[in-house]
């Protein structure tokens, strides 16, 4: 009796956490963000976090992240990222990427380099920001807003 009940309950967890994680999946696309759309949601975590191999988010983004203003609340929209492979934007960009309607940028594509790169920022008036490091992953909001500010230009 106790033994079968223990079973049952085993046979139980197996079965939800199953369902759990088909439900959980929003499995791959391509995608990227591009100027004036509105496709992805005004979310400022680390995007990342869903939207991998196994996550909720529908797309698998290999670079992505938030562009906010100054004031660090209200998002910068069409503006574009673009990655160097030199420090202070010197040299050609070896990849761009458009900032949508929501300040949101995001692709499922690799373009970042293995080696890194060093993104900059541009909003739509012209002004920049470039990050001074050397940046080895796309999962930019996971510092962002968390262990530093948030990205912002203007
Ligand atoms: C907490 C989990 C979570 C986070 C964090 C998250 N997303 Fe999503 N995302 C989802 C889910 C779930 C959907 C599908 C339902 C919806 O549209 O709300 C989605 C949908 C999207 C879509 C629409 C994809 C399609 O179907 O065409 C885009 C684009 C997108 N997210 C971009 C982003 C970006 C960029 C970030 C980070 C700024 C981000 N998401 C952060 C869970 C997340
Ligand atoms: C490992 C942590 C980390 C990751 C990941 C990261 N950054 Fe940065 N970024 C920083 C730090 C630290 C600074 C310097 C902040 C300062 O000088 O105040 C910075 C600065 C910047 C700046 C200049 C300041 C600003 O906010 O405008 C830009 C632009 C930038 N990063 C863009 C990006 C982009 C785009 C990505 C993703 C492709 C990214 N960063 C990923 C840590 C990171």
């Amino acid at each position: 009796m106790k033994k079968s009940g223990i079973i049952s309950l085993f046979i139980a967890i197996v079965f939800f956490s199953a369902a759990g994680c088909k439900k959980n999946d929003g499995g791959n696309l391509t995608a990227s963000s591009s100027h004036n759309s509105t496709a992805g949601h005004n979310m400022s975590g680390a995007c990342q976090s869903c939207h991998i191999s196994g996550g909720s988010g529908p797309g698998w983004w290999n670079v992505a992240g938030t562009v906010y203003s100054q004031d660090l609340s209200t998002v910068s929209p069409n503006g574009t990222i673009y990655f160097y492979d030199n420090p202070n934007g010197t040299g050609t960009p070896v990849a761009t990427l458009e900032v949508d309607a929501n300040g949101n940028f995001y692709t499922s594509s690799s373009i970042l380099p293995a080696g890194g790169a060093y993104p900059q920022v541009k909003d739509v008036s012209g002004n920049m920001q470039i990050m001074p490091q050397l940046c080895t992953s796309g999962n930019c909001n996971a510092c962002h807003g968390v262990t530093t500010t948030k990205i912002w230009v203007n």
